[in-house]
């Protein structure tokens, strides 16, 4: 069995069947569900895992146990990934008292008919603690990272913060990868939208003396926490995490993506620190949002579709709009074989953003790629290095 610390133990397991996590986004190295006991005088175990998994973690529960019982099951999030085995846990473990929210057990109670805690039921508090003998938890609120029951938990002896799904990633834990390419997939694709409470919810962690994060996906973090630290709190305010052009395509027949090429080459040429560059259609949108939040500055380049844009692109803009997208700069391409309108459309869709500045530029195509438009991307070029 995996040790966090001296007396917190890992019981997770390793997704490798799953083709879709969250009903949508491939996970080509699998997913974790993390759950953890503190073996004290009281036992704690947090969060289930999910339903294709109990055998496996009530045995890894059961290793770690060691013939002793769970005093507590602390739920910090009712998402079924994490809540799924609360009742398979609870028949093997009937006196354990779980610990949750106002919220928590309104969840429990719509996921699961029927469930009574009677007096096996803790509701806690912002603030609360709890005593484990050694080990003192303090349960910190943290709603709408991502779902509204959300709490962290607080370690304060072995300075560990269980942070529910903040600072989780993509992948199993068998697996070797970089941790910021799939924590930014995840963190756009399903938290990305409320950075305000992620905000709220690091102000928080601010004030405590956090040495590990175990999240409730991806590995445990003990090295180098101000990174992690770092890069949540540029994520959550919308800031640029990397100096560069993420160039956005869609095209039919190859003209728009012949357009968003040479904008490409161009803006190497004069030097641009990163150019990133997606066709919509092929590659894994999610994967493409992340980057659209990850540069300062995005280029859109798309046909005219029935008087609309191509669904791709629409669809991509949309996964940008509604995570709250702001704070960038954003250049149009457009096609359109008789009446081009792919800019106004595009321009419409962000008209809620905030903080949006749009280029003086913007490449209009008629059908193929001419020497206006040479010229029309050569000039995008050169403000976009501005
Ligand atoms: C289904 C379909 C609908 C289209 N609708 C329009 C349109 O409403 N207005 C227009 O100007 N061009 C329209 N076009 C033409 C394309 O916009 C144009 O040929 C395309 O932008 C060329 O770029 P590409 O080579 O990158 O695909 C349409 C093309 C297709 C395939």
């Amino acid at each position: 069995m995996n040790n966090v610390t001296n007396d917190i133990f890992y019981i997770g397991v390793n997704d490798h069947d799953l083709d879709l996590f969250e009903g949508q986004y491939i996970v080509p190295n699998g997913m974790a569900y993390n759950s953890y006991a503190i073996m004290d005088e009281k036992i704690a175990v947090f969060d289930t895992v999910d339903a294709n998994f109990t055998d496996q973690w009530l045995a890894n529960l059961r290793e770690v146990l060691d013939g002793r019982k769970p005093d507590y099951l602390i739920v910090q999030h009712m998402e079924p990934d994490h809540s799924a085995n609360i009742l398979n846990f609870l028949k093997e473990y009937p006196d354990t008292v779980v610990v949750g929210n106002n919220k928590t057990f309104g969840f429990m109670a719509n996921f699961f008919e029927g469930l009574d805690l009677g007096d096996k039921k803790l509701e806690v508090k912002e603030g609360d603690t709890l005593d484990l003998g050694k080990h003192k938890l303090t349960f910190v609120f943290a709603p709408m990272v991502h779902w509204p029951e959300v709490m962290f938990t607080y370690d304060s002896t072995d300075k560990v913060l269980f942070s529910a799904d903040a600072f989780g990633k993509f992948g199993a834990l068998d697996v070797e990868e970089d941790w910021a390419c799939e924590a930014r997939r995840y963190y756009f694709g399903i938290v990305g939208k409320y950075g305000m409470q992620v905000q709220a919810v690091l102000k928080k962690a601010a004030a405590l003396d956090i040495q590990t994060i175990c999240p409730l996906h991806g590995p445990v973090l003990k090295e180098d926490l101000g990174y992690y630290l770092g890069l949540y709190n540029t994520w959550s305010s919308y800031g640029v995490e990397s100096e560069g052009v993420f160039i956005a395509y869609t095209s039919v027949y190859g003209n728009t993506k012949k357009a968003a090429e040479l904008l490409a080459e161009k803006l190497t040429e004069k030097g641009c620190p990163k150019v990133a560059i997606a066709d919509l259609a092929r590659e894994d949108m999610a994967e493409c949002v992340e980057d659209g939040f990850r540069y300062g500055k995005l280029v859109l380049a798309t046909t005219t579709y029935n008087a609309d844009i191509f669904p791709f692109m629409k669809h991509f803009i949309l996964d940008l709009t509604e995570r709250n997208y702001q704070n960038k700069t954003i250049g149009l391409i457009e096609n359109g074989s008789w009446a081009p309108m792919a800019a106004k459309v595009m321009k419409g869709m962000f008209e809620k953003s905030k903080n949006i500045t749009w280029t003086d530029t913007t490449v209009s195509i008629k059908s193929a790629v001419k020497a206006e438009n040479i010229a029309q991307i050569e000039a995008l070029a050169d403000e976009l290095m501005k």
